[in-house]
């Protein structure tokens, strides 16, 4: 299992020291909310930047922000492996397209109430896709389980048409609910508070894997 630990919950005053409780990781997950997509206003491209002078662990960054598309430049790091936007954002087919066009890879992003449905004639396009398991906006939320239908969904469509996304979870993930996503066929995690709250981060990220 990848585990990208969220930094949402890490303690923003010593964002170096705590990067470094997450060496193990195999990528950071960057939450980035605009205050208009979701309810809630997190940190932008000057962090983001700050973060991938800080480490050389791949970047996982996670656009919640309605109009992604005039952003993606300033996102692009050295070290920035995935952006992902939500299917829910505006001009979606133009953002896959630029994000792509950077040599990064892309991915498309659901919220609870969308179904995989949607998102099928996409699928061809991304290399990842990031099944939410609470509302997007907050770190700390209960996980929805009925979720995993959504990525048993994926699983049998990847095989079925022959792609090779990988699928991503987000949203209340803990030693309590990774066993629950990998018998539903999740290849990475995501998880905030269950790492950053965790007396020993570097265990709960093995514990993870
Ligand atoms: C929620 C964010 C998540 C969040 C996960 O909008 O996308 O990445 O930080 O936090 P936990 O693991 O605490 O649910
Ligand atoms: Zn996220």
């Amino acid at each position: 299992m990848l585990v990208a630990p969220s930094i949402l919950t890490a303690d923003f005053a010593k964002l170096e020291s705590e990067i470094k409780k997450i060496s193990q990781s195999d990528y950071i997950h960057l939450d980035v909310m605009d205050g208009h997509f979701v309810p809630n206003i997190s940190f932008g491209p000057h962090i983001s930047r700050v973060i991938s002078h800080t480490t050389r662990i791949g970047l996982d960054i996670h656009l919640m922000v309605t109009d992604p598309y005039p952003w993606i430049e300033q996102f692009v790091f050295d070290t920035t492996k995935y952006i992902t936007i939500h299917y829910e954002a505006n001009d979606v087919v133009n953002t896959i397209k630029k994000i792509k066009e950077k040599d990064i890879k892309v991915g498309i992003s659901i919220k609870p109430k969308t179904p995989v449905f949607d998102i099928v004639p996409l699928l061809k396009d991304v290399d990842l896709v990031l099944v939410m398991t609470v509302e997007p906006g907050f770190g700390g939320q209960s996980f929805m389980a009925s979720m995993m239908e959504k990525v048993k969904e994926l699983v049998k469509l990847r095989e079925e048409k022959k792609l090779d996304f990988i699928i991503e979870v987000d949203g209340g993930i803990s030693d309590q609910t990774i066993d629950v996503c990998r018998v539903s066929g999740v290849d990475m995690v995501v998880a905030g508070s269950y790492v950053f709250n965790h007396k020993d981060p570097e265990e709960a990220i093995r514990s993870l894997k």
